[in-house]
């Protein structure tokens, strides 16, 4: 793109950001951050793109999934090694349902900025601001916590930069071995699921077996021995991205270096706005949050500006409508890209829709809302005969209570067990297993519907 300058979002208006108060210490950091290397490379952006266009097309599909925040505190070896191993066995479990490959996408190494619905927060009387992901500021409530720091931005670059290297040493270095599907299994995870688990894991390691057997090996042994694992965040803070923005010299265009996969939240995605702005002119694949309040007109707009050359792969509309609502507001959207011709990966996430009180005081989702967002978002696509391209979930490998039910029913009264997330409830490992041998029924049904119309 020759119009654009990685800087030009600053001359736009900007919501969600920091104010931070110590311009010189900022541009420090930034100054500083432009001279780290950056931690994704194009060639593997483009890759993705590849990959995002064939689930436009119904030829592969997305699991994205990772913590709503992650966190400098409960930054952990074990806690990315779970999320990994979780994510491992959902995508056997929906590759084994959908038969088409499907593309792993975390929300890790780079998932620290954190729009919020109210710019303070008020606790006994006390206000404060609002605590805006690690990148900025500290979760403590306490006035000094709450101060922006830019200097958040080296740590976050630092803890990005070792989660990555950890994924791609799992990714490439014998863990993620499919003869190893056995081994993803967590140990807090639910009998039942297990055992749903265990039988699929059993027909794959007989299928390598035969193949052995069979001589079949060379070529395909690395498709067995390694997975493509690519790092997703929403791109809030736009200081950290345009410090990591670099051009790149194979194709000459500009890549975001934070993250392979970035997307625009529900907030920030006004079409003049400094988040819109920044982003239509990096390669990388992009995504859009897609709520209640997304109107044809601006979809339109956005598309224009996001995808002008309607690219397959490089726009993904996540949409969280909340269960129950699906069917009021998937359609127009559906409509409107079916109008302009759009390719676009259709993702349904299904928590942020879905998040309420408990009578416990938490920030809970019921697990049953989150699986009938699902399913509504599956059966508008079959009416509308559109592509259910993926999943988009707020999840984690450690054992937490922070959704409520599941088959191994969470109850509001256990939310206080193991509440840790640093912003939104997430998925505990059964929950996600639960979740995934859903999807993977509704990929069943979905390829049993097409090969009947097509036998007429
Ligand atoms: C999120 O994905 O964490 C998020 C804030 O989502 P949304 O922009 O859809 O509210
Ligand atoms: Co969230």
């Amino acid at each position: 793109m020759t119009d654009w300058q990685k800087t030009d979002w600053r001359g736009k208006p900007r919501v969600q950001m920091p104010d931070y108060t110590e311009p010189d210490a900022l541009e420090r950091v930034e100054a500083q951050l432009a001279k780290f290397p950056p931690l994704v490379f194009a060639g593997e952006a483009r890759r993705l793109r590849a990959h995002l266009g064939a689930a436009s097309r119904g030829e592969a599909f997305l699991l994205q999934g990772g913590d709503c925040a992650e966190s400098f505190e409960q930054f952990s070896a074990n806690g990315i090694r779970d999320t990994f191993k979780i994510m491992l066995q959902m995508a056997m479990v929906l590759t084994y349902g959908a038969k088409v490959p499907v593309i792993k996408v975390g929300r890790m190494a780079g998932q620290f900025a954190k729009p919020r619905s109210a710019p303070t927060e008020t606790i006994g009387g006390v206000e404060l601001p609002s605590y805006r992901g690690d990148i900025i500021n500290e979760l403590a409530f306490d006035a000094q916590a709450r101060v922006p720091d830019p200097a958040r931005m080296l740590q976050a670059y630092t803890q990005a930069a070792a989660t990555l290297n950890l994924l791609r040493a799992f990714s490439t270095g014998g863990f993620a071995d499919m003869s190893r599907v056995h081994s993803w299994t967590l140990g807090f995870t639910d009998d039942q699921e297990v055992q749903k688990y265990s039988e699929i894991a059993n027909r794959i390691q007989d299928t390598i077996d035969f193949m052995g057997a069979a001589g079949i090996t060379g070529d395909t042994t690395h498709e067995f021995s390694t997975v493509e694992f690519y790092t997703s965040h929403e791109s809030l803070l736009l200081e950290y991205e345009e410090a990591l923005t670099r051009l790149d010299s194979t194709s000459g265009k500009w890549l975001a270096g934070s993250g392979h996969f970035l997307w625009i939240g529900d907030r920030t995605r006004q079409p003049d706005g400094a988040h819109v702005e920044f982003l239509r002119g990096v390669q990388n694949p992009i995504g859009l949050k897609c709520g209640p309040s997304m109107t044809p007109e601006d979809l339109k707009r956005l598309m224009a500006r996001l995808n002008p050359e309607n690219e397959p792969g490089r726009l993904t509309l996540i949409t969280r409508f909340g269960a129950g609502q699906v069917a009021e507001h998937l359609p127009r959207l559906i409509r409107t890209v079916e109008e302009e011709g759009a390719s676009v990966v259709w993702v349904c996430d299904p928590m942020h829709g879905n998040t309420i009180k408990s009578s416990t005081g938490y920030k809970t989702r019921p697990f049953d809302l989150v699986l009938r967002e699902v399913r509504e978002f599956f059966a508008i696509h079959a009416d509308e005969g559109t592509v259910p391209g993926g999943v988009h979930f707020e999840m984690t490998g450690q054992d937490v209570t922070e959704c409520t039910g599941g088959v191994r029913a969470v109850s509001e009264e256990d939310l206080s067990d193991r509440y840790h997330t640093a912003c939104d409830p997430r998925l505990n490992a059964s929950q996600s297993l639960e979740l995934a041998f859903l999807v993977a029924e509704e990929l069943t049904r979905l390829r049993e519907l097409r090969r009947n119309r097509a036998a007429g």
